[in-house]
């Protein structure tokens, strides 16, 4: 099947390349489409030949003369017997014509010469036919199918997924995101499926030729940009629920999952009626669909108005689904609706600021899960889940600034991570806690009633905010947003930032410089300067619930951090701490004595009077200094000492994270007992606290304790912590002894991971099987991904072999979409790293065709190998692999940077801390 596909682009290729000087990776703006009308015809009669065909109208107005139309256009065949071009803006719509057209592959320009030049004024209709087989990748126009489970049969529906340069794989078009334009769709299918779109159903009618065929047209559109644009043919059912403002809401799943509905369709329109308060802008669109894709390349995609998600991220099963699995879901659900106004309604103008989508709805949604749901106490959770990622990412060398130039489509597509999603949503964060509740309203209601219907940019943002914070006093005048926030959207990077206090004069003294994790870069290279708003407490009022700033770190005009002295400090028997409840990206290094004021503290029964954000962030920054030098390992180790008083899942979560990241290497290590010995001491307390795994106790109803719970048994039962494997060895037996196991399922939810995964790694090859089995006959994907992780536990060479051979056949039975997960899971595990690693290097090829020509998968394959290699020799095999297969990842240079970035790290960690860290375990074992 690949060849095919290959043929087909090598050959139009060679029919006309464009000889043409234009080569600049923007559309001409000679011209500027007004309206599409997009008629599709799609066949899925016979599994061998699904397929689609159409015309595409498009209104274009010319802005400038030209003599051509440039457009986008990839793999499709376009017969150009049947292109047609007149004028329409005066009256005898005179004919105009197509000369020759040419296309420019690197930039997938189909370019198209008038025989008369285009004029300024004045308005085109251009007829354009295409064809295409429905994509294989899981991109443009495709396929999806599922099993039928009644008549055992593979039923095959069609999707779309255009972010962020695909719509033109479905039908030629101005595929940039400053395009916006109405839409005028109408689906030809067999009468058996239903065809949803954007907008609502306007009509349907019988096909003229075709019978059982019919052509349902849908409402006109809004104006939007084509990475919006989505249609679907399936045979789904929907499960209907209404917002008391009139909205339709549906949400669609494959027959036999519609019970998994439920939850999504219960939760999308709470959310969508706070957003609408929120905003104070209503929801412009008559309707919602919402729909689970059986195979999709990412979590979910926020199309105005039909909003497609993998089956993961929308089915809810009460009996399969976890907490997490739950929480997630609302999430992305959240996510995926916040966007109707941050990327829909207001669109970037182009893909460097796509940030301002995914930074926004990443925060928006923590605010619409928090109003939805208090009790998950979202906000808190997001904003330190999002905090602990970017002081990672962040602190590499090879990261990037959250607005970034974009030219090719690779670079669009490296900028969907977390630099978008988490640093974007903590700035916002930030933005919103310096600003206040009133000013940040008002400015984001005034910018996205400002630019409904079109672009901005994120100057366009800045203005509207710095007029409500001079407006409400939230700024100093002689600030603006866009001095502060260009600080952290345009460097890379976050600050740590040094407080030096001075005891008698009760002052501390403040300079920044930037955060990195590789000691070898030079004290003149940790350049860069933000400005940052500066909240603090001290031990005598601990105010952590003020997170408006009592001061800023500043920069001048070239850029160089100017000192600040903070006065009115407590004296010498008093803490302070920074930055109450992380408000804003930055990490704080304290003196000596400020540092052994709060290990008193928390190593007390007050260490509670400390916020339990700030708790984590204390043993976030402390382990991170210990790990580049900056701290010792002694201090760290009793600043996390206290974690056998702690029963909050926030510190537990920082604490762990940073602890994996020490595991992995350590655990190839001689003296891997002391670090064995330390954990074991460390979680013993939290585990019994938490009765174990024992689920009986019904006592533990809490969300946040559900997900510590969780998190505890798995490290607990890793490091062989009191009766863990015992427990989770004989739920799994009383599982697998059940007559019907696909029916009763005695594992606790919340523990299955951990059940699963202890048993595959103790179990027998008929455990692995049975597991296995499982997964084929799961209907719910919560379920399914659960097993999938766990099946890579097993410490047999040979069935992680077996596993990681079935993982990328394509004919296999994992789906694409979930094979880098699976991956992951492999290479993580102890045994499994080293055959991971192997057969990456060894299929690097077949492996680069598996994902042809979504390469972007590959970038998923990398971390969990960089993070377990530590030494020089290994270093210098992964670079010579890297070097050696270029052609292979090209596309993830990104990804490929930071790998080695982040083994450099852990050489230096090694060579630096191995013995210092042993000997600081020494003393708490
Ligand atoms: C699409 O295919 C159908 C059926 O094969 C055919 O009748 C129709 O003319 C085609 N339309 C276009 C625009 O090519
Ligand atoms: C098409 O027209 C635009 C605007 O006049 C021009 O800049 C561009 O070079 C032309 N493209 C080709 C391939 O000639
Ligand atoms: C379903 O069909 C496949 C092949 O089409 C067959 O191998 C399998 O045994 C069938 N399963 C059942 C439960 O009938
Ligand atoms: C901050 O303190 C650390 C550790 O004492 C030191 O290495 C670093 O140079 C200081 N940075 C600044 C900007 O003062
Ligand atoms: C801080 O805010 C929380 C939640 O709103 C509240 O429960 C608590 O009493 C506040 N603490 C102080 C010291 O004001
Ligand atoms: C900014 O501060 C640096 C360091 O203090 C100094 O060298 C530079 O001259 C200052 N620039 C301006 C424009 O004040
Ligand atoms: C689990 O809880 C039940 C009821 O509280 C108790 O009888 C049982 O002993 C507990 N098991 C373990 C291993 O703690
Ligand atoms: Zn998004």
């Amino acid at each position: 099947m690949e060849w095919l596909l290959l043929l087909c682009v090598a050959l139009s290729l060679s029919l006309a390349r464009a000889n043409s000087s234009y080569d600049y990776f923007r559309l001409p703006t000679a011209l500027r489409p007004q309206k599409y009308d997009l008629r599709i015809l799609t066949i899925m009669e016979n599994v061998e030949d699904l397929r689609f065909n159409g015309t595409v109208k498009i209104q274009i107005e010319a802005l400038q003369n030209t003599k051509n139309i440039t457009l986008h256009s990839k793999d499709l065949t376009i017969d150009e017997s049947q292109i047609t071009l007149r004028q329409i803006s005066d009256e005898g719509s005179p004919e105009n014509c197509i000369t020759s057209t040419e296309v420019n592959p690197t930039h997938d320009f189909y370019i198209l010469n008038t025989c008369q030049e285009l004029l300024p004024g004045h308005i085109y209709e251009l007829n354009l036919p295409f064809s295409a087989k429905l994509q294989e990748q899981l991109a443009g126009y495709y396929r999806s199918s599922y099993v039928d489970p009644v008549a055992n049969k593979t039923r095959w529906i069609s999707i779309t997924q255009f972010e962020p340069a695909s719509a033109r794989l479905a039908f030629p078009c101005f595929d940039e995101p400053g395009y916006k334009a109405p839409f005028v769709i109408t689906l030809g299918y067999h009468k058996k499926f239903t065809g949803l779109s954007n907008m609502p159903v306007k009509e349907t009618k019988p096909h003229e030729s075709l019978p059982d065929y019919v052509w349902t047209e849908f409402e006109e559109s809004l104006p939007m940009s084509t990475y919006l644009v989505a249609y679907t043919v399936n045979d789904f059912s929907f499960k209907p629920s209404t917002l008391p403002s009139g909205t339709l809401f549906r949400t669609w799943a494959r027959p036999n999952a519609i019970d998994q509905c439920d939850y999504a369709a219960e939760f999308g329109p709470k959310v969508l009626q706070y957003y609408e308060e929120l905003f104070g802008i209503k929801f412009p669109l008559p309707k919602v669909d919402q729909i689970a894709v059986p195979d999709f390349s990412s979590g979910a995609m926020e199309n105005w108005g039909l909003v497609t998600y993998t089956e993961g991220a929308l089915l809810y099963s009460a009996e399969y689904s976890s907490q997490g699995d739950k929480q997630d879901l609302a999430n992305t659900v959240a996510h995926e609706l916040a966007h109707q106004w941050f990327g829909n309604l207001v669109t970037m103008n182009w893909w460097t600021d796509i940030w301002l989508n995914e930074g926004f709805a990443t925060y928006v949604a923590s605010l619409g899960m928090e109003n939805v749901h208090p009790e998950w106490r979202s906000m808190q959770f997001q904003s330190v889940s999002n905090m602990l990622t970017i002081f990672q990412k962040d602190s590499l060398e090879s990261s990037h600034p959250i607005s970034r130039p974009i030219e090719v489509v690779s670079q669009i597509s490296e900028s969907f991570d977390e630099i978008s999603y988490e640093k974007g949503s903590s700035v916002v964060r930030m933005m919103h806690l310096f600003l206040g509740e009133e000013s940040f309203r008002t400015g984001l209601k005034s910018y996205l009633e400002k630019y409904a219907y079109k672009n901005a940019e994120q100057e366009n943002l800045w203005e509207s905010l710095t007029e409500a914070a001079h407006k409400t006093g939230a700024l100093p005048k002689d600030y603006t947003i866009k001095t502060i926030m260009d600080s952290w959207t345009l460097q890379t990077g976050y600050p740590v930032i040094n407080v030096t206090r001075d005891y008698t004069a009760r002052t501390a003294e403040l300079t920044q410089e930037r955060y990195l994790l590789n000691t070898n870069i030079s004290r003149e290279h940790r350049d860069g300067c933000w400005w940052v708003p500066l909240s603090y407490t001290t031990q005598e009022e601990k105010d952590f619930n003020n997170t408006s700033p009592k001061a800023w770190m500043e920069c001048n005009e070239t850029g160089d951090s100017l000192p600040r002295t903070i006065k009115d400090l407590p004296g010498p028997d008093q803490w302070v701490i920074f930055n109450n409840q992380l408000s804003a990206p930055y990490k704080v290094n304290y003196d000596a004595q400020n540092w052994k004021l709060l290990i008193e503290t928390l190593n007390s029964d007050e260490y509670q009077t400390i916020h339990v954000v700030n708790r984590a962030q204390l043993i976030d920054d402390v382990l991170y200094f210990a790990w580049t030098g900056e701290q010792q390992y002694d201090v760290a180790l009793q600043v996390i000492s206290y974690l056998h008083r702690e029963r909050e899942l926030l510190p537990w979560k920082a604490a762990f994270d940073n602890l994996r990241s020490i595991n992995v290497i350590f655990r190839q290590m001689p003296n891997f007992r002391s670090l064995k010995g330390y954990i074991k001491k460390l979680i013993t307390p939290i585990y019994e606290h938490l009765n174990g795994i024992n689920d009986t106790d019904l006592s533990i109803q809490h969300p946040d304790q559900i997900l510590l719970r969780s998190m505890v048994a798995n490290w607990a039962c890793t490091y062989q912590i009191s009766d863990c494997e015992s427990q989770s060895l004989s739920y799994f037996r009383k599982w697998r002894s059940d007559v019907n196991p696909d029916e009763n399922n005695p594992v606790p939810i919340s523990f299955r991971s951990v059940v699963y995964c202890t048993s595959i790694k103790r179990g027998s090859d008929e455990d692995w099987e049975f597991l296995w089995t499982r997964y084929q006959k799961a209907n719910v994907a919560n379920e399914k991904e659960t097993i999938m992780d766990s099946l890579a536990c097993s410490l047999e060479v040979w069935q992680l072999q077996r596993y990681l051979e079935i993982n990328f056949d394509p004919k296999g039975e994992i789906r694409k979409q979930d094979s880098a997960s699976v991956f992951q899971s492999i290479a993580s595990n102890k045994i499994g790293f080293l055959l991971a690693k192997k057969y990456l290097m060894d299929n690097v090829v077949s492996i680069s065709k598996f994902y042809h020509p979504q390469y972007e998968y590959m970038a998923e394959l990398l971390p969990p190998l960089s993070d377990q290699i530590f030494t020089r020799k290994d270093y210098h095999e992964f670079k010579t692999f890297i070097s050696k297969s270029k052609e292979q990842l090209k596309d993830i240079e990104q990804a490929t940077n930071q790998s080695l970035e982040i083994i450099l790290t852990n050489v230096q960690w090694k060579e630096r801390n191995y013995e210092k860290f042993t000997s600081a375990l020494q003393k708490f074992l």
